[in-house]
């Protein structure tokens, strides 16, 4: 089983092989990773090409599916009753497709982290609900905690360094502003607007203000940091790394003019096409993807899972409450990214769009002409339409 840093390898050994090999005889090696999503999948794409009949099962990035989608072997003879249970849009069917490839092992949803002391102290009742109040906090807290001798204090930190982190970010403030959503379900480029390069005119005037230059080279990891060591009001992150402390709020992101967008993320387990233990690659797949481990993950290590019968679970319900905003958020804030209709184009998609983001958040280029930019290279990249060639149609 290749993915998994070592120390949630260790974790998963805890929760759920150690059982496996116990209850199966089947032993299972874990071969860690290191890296972004983006750098595991071309290491896993090299691996597959070769038709390796090892490492016989992979931990994966949701969307990377299309990518992989010719190397991974079909589950449906396996499936059991639980297939069923799982999130229609998690699970890893193949784009334009009938075979299920993957099965969603557990999903991430971007959240507002914040802390409640500050707020308290401050006088702010609730945590924002629209960037505009979000801008306002953060620099008002900024302001006094530096004031008060807390140097290096920032109001707000999130991923901004050229990569597939910036993607969710970047997705979330455009589509809150009524930008458009890169590529629309229906395959229509929507990304150059007036309101998308407002939403990142926006996002680029919080660099150096509320939000630290470096914020630039950010990672899921510095953000983290920053906000754990006691140095930021307010931090956007995945519901996968909060643990429950006293002073750390957990809430929805903030609202645009249009609405509030939560990017959704998360991790299949697939199996190789060219494994040489097939149905004992099945079988780990469907049991680490069951509702027993999902379950057991959820409560020891704060995991959201991806069957829709645990989340009526009043254990975890109590104790997560990640699982209680992720139920609490409207219908249609939580949103993917355009994986599936980019399918095998997907990585250079993202790497397109987080590019010319970045470079706007960087004040080298300006919105309008990065945008358009964007758009031509979309239109080369995939050959879908941009909105006004759709409705010229
Ligand atoms: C999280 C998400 C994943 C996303 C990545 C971006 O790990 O679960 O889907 O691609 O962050 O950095």
């Amino acid at each position: 089983l290749l993915g998994f840093a070592p120390q949630s390898g260790e974790y998963l050994r805890q929760d759920a092989l150690n059982d496996f090999t116990r209850r199966t005889g089947i032993a299972v090696d874990l071969i860690p990773t290191w890296g972004t999503s983006a750098e595991q999948v071309a290491l896993i794409l090299r691996t597959l090409k070769h038709h390796a009949p090892a490492p016989d099962v992979y931990l994966i990035d949701m969307i990377w599916i299309g990518t992989l989608a010719r190397h991974l072997m079909d589950l449906t003879p396996y499936l059991d009753e639980n297939a069923g249970d799982h999130f229609p849009e998690m699970l890893g069917t193949e784009p334009g497709g009938r075979r299920l490839i993957g099965l969603p092992f557990y999903m991430n949803v971007a959240a507002l982290y914040y802390r409640k002391d500050l707020l308290q102290k401050y006088g702010f009742r609730h945590p924002p609900t629209t960037w505009k109040e979000l801008e306002t906090a953060a620099a008002w807290i900024q302001a006094r905690e530096r004031a008060s001798g807390n140097t290096g204090f920032w109001g707000y930190v999130w991923q901004g360094a050229p990569y597939e982190g910036l993607t969710c970010n970047a997705l979330e403030w455009q589509m809150s502003f009524g930008g458009g959503s890169v590529i629309d379900p229906d395959g229509t480029i929507s990304v150059n607007n007036p309101r998308a390069a407002q939403a990142f005119r926006r996002a680029a005037g919080w660099v150096g203000s509320i939000s630290p230059p470096s914020v630039l080279t950010y990672t899921e990891a510095d953000s983290l940091n920053a906000f754990r060591s006691g140095k930021a009001a307010f931090m956007r992150h995945w519901s996968s790394v909060y643990s429950a402390d006293r002073t750390t709020g957990l809430t929805g992101l903030p609202a645009g003019t249009h609405k509030a967008v939560e990017t959704v993320g998360g991790f299949l387990l697939a199996v190789s096409r060219y494994s040489a233990h097939p149905a004992e690659s099945a079988r780990l797949v469907l049991y680490l993807t069951g509702r027993e481990v999902q379950f057991r993950r959820a409560l020891r290590r704060g995991y959201l899972p991806t069957l829709d019968p645990l989340y009526s679970n009043t254990d975890l319900e109590r104790t997560l409450p990640q699982l209680r905003l992720l139920k609490s958020l409207p219908p249609g804030s939580c949103v993917q990214r355009p994986s599936m209709i980019a399918s095998e184009k997907y990585a250079g998609v993202s790497k397109a769009y987080y590019t010319v983001v970045h470079s706007i958040l960087s004040h080298e280029a300006e919105p309008a002409d990065a945008l358009s930019r964007l758009e031509r290279q979309l239109v080369d990249l995939t050959g879908f339409p941009t909105v006004a060639q759709a409705e010229h149609r």
